[in-house]
């Protein structure tokens, strides 16, 4: 690790110190240790150089919500190439969720994840426990156990918490821990479909998951919030209604905070028609130019499922708005077999980090939202839901730990899946054009992702 770096002449973009200018940003030994808005910063001799003219400058991106998948389901991903997928989507911290092999249940679960990280991460990891024991919604875990150990946050994700008074329970046992309960609100009597519930999903002959299934446990969610005085977090939120409840549940002062997802800001349910189909319906990415001539396109199978456009809409104005404090990846990789079927059979999920800034950036050229405010929805919003001990996360304050990312607004470049270095290859955007891409990956001070010195290679 070069022990001094300088970022010279990029847009440093720093919300949570509203620093927004061209400038010089100066590492040392891992830590920001200076940024200087008229330039001519320079370390002692031997520092490294870094020219970022034309490039944006942001602190490293905080991900709330992503799947490494490891231990259990290392042919999906594992931690060292989660991380290193991580890296090269600009993100320097991702809290990991439980749903693996055991699940995140017991410190020596936490234990073994934090030391797979340090020895093989190219990206901080904060894990998030599980909030009953194996994730099987019966018997509280041991919150204080995987608090002491290092959890963030407790969720039981890919699953909801589906009885009321176990959520009741989490939230009153986190409460004095200081960390949020992060749901993933699906109510399972009213799911169990494929796709978003409407006109696509009769089209294609699939089973529907309604609005409802996410919005009746947002609903209960917050009243048991506002019951116990609770943290909660609304996972993936994906549609209108949940944000309405969101915004008012706040205005009365409810501790309820909540990410979304790029696809469910980006794509629609008419994605799930794969080919030239004539119902693939303009999203916001795009006219639904597909890679493939396929009737379907499982790649585009996610849980909560890809919404109406009125639904992606409210999504991208609530973002603007600030009712949603953060984007989460939920970074879901799967193996090709998990894929290569047919819809009613493939597994949820989207493979995430590495297309997540070109994908995001489509709202800017679009002019839905301003670079300033995707940032703060990638740093400062994210790291005030899990950095309780305001440890820098997500900011270039002098002394933070310098985990920095350098990205071109407007670098062209063609998805491929098979360029990822996830092992997730389950992408919808395989094919498609993006507008924006990650260049510079810096983790603690050192460079985890170096675009260009891999595109010179
Ligand atoms: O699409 C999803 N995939 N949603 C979830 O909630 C879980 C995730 C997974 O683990 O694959």
């Amino acid at each position: 690790m070069t022990a001094y770096l300088v970022i010279k002449g990029g847009r440093i973009i720093d919300p949570a110190s509203g620093i927004d200018g061209t400038g010089d940003l100066l590492i040392a030994d891992g830590r920001v240790a200076e940024v200087n808005m008229s330039g001519g910063l320079a370390g002692p001799e031997g520092t490294a150089v870094i020219n970022a003219s034309g490039m944006i400058v942001s602190p490293g991106f905080v991900d709330l919500h992503a799947h490494l998948r490891e231990p259990g389901f290392e042919e999906k991903e594992t931690i060292a190439t989660g991380t290193l997928a991580a890296a090269y989507g600009g993100f320097t911290t991702i809290c990991c969720m439980p749903n693996t092999n055991p699940a995140i249940d017991s410190q020596a679960t936490v234990d073994f994840i934090l030391a797979k990280a340090k020895a093989e991460g190219s990206a901080r990891v904060l894990p998030v426990g599980a909030v009953s024991k194996g994730r099987a919604g019966r018997e509280l875990a041991e919150l204080g156990e995987l608090a002491a150990a290092g959890c963030v946050g407790f969720s039981d994700d890919g699953s909801p918490v589906a009885d009321a008074h176990l959520m009741r329970s989490a939230l009153t046992y986190a409460k004095p821990l200081g960390l949020p309960i992060m749901d993933h609100c699906e109510d399972l009597a009213l799911s169990g479909g494929v796709m978003h519930e409407g006109w696509v999903s009769t089209r294609l002959g699939l089973q529907g998951v309604p609005s409802a299934a996410e919005e009746t446990m947002v609903a209960r969610n917050i009243q048991l919030a506002e019951l116990t005085g609770g943290h909660v977090h609304i996972s993936h939120m994906s549609t209108a209604g949940s944000v309405e409840m969101v915004r008012q549940a706040k205005a009365r002062g409810v501790r309820v905070t909540c990410e979304v997802t790029p696809h469910h800001l980006t794509l629609t349910d008419a994605w799930a028609a794969g080919g030239q189909s004539a119902i693939v319906q303009a999203g916001i990415l795009g006219d639904g130019m597909r890679p493939m001539n396929a009737a379907y396109d499982t790649n585009t199978k996610v849980n909560p499922p890809l919404r109406s456009k009125e639904n992606v809409a409210a999504m991208v104005q609530a973002l603007a708005d600030g009712v949603i404090d953060a984007i989460a990846t939920d970074h879901a990789p799967h193996t090709v077999v998990d894929k290569l079927c047919e819809y009613d059979a493939a597994a949820f999920g989207i493979s995430g980090f590495e297309t997540a800034l070109g994908s995001l950036m489509s709202l800017v050229h679009t002019r839905r939202i301003d670079i300033p405010t995707l940032i703060a929805h990638l740093t400062w919003g994210p790291a005030q839901i899990i950095d309780r001990q305001r440890t820098g996360l997500g900011t270039l304050r002098t002394d933070a730990p310098a985990d920095v990312v350098i990205f071109d607004p407007n670098e062209e470049w063609v998805v491929d899946v098979d360029d990822f270095v996830s092992k997730g290859k389950n992408s919808p955007l395989h094919g498609q054009t993006l507008k924006g891409r990650i260049v510079t990956t810096v983790y603690g001070g050192r460079i985890v992702f170096d675009g260009k010195a891999v595109a010179a290679e």
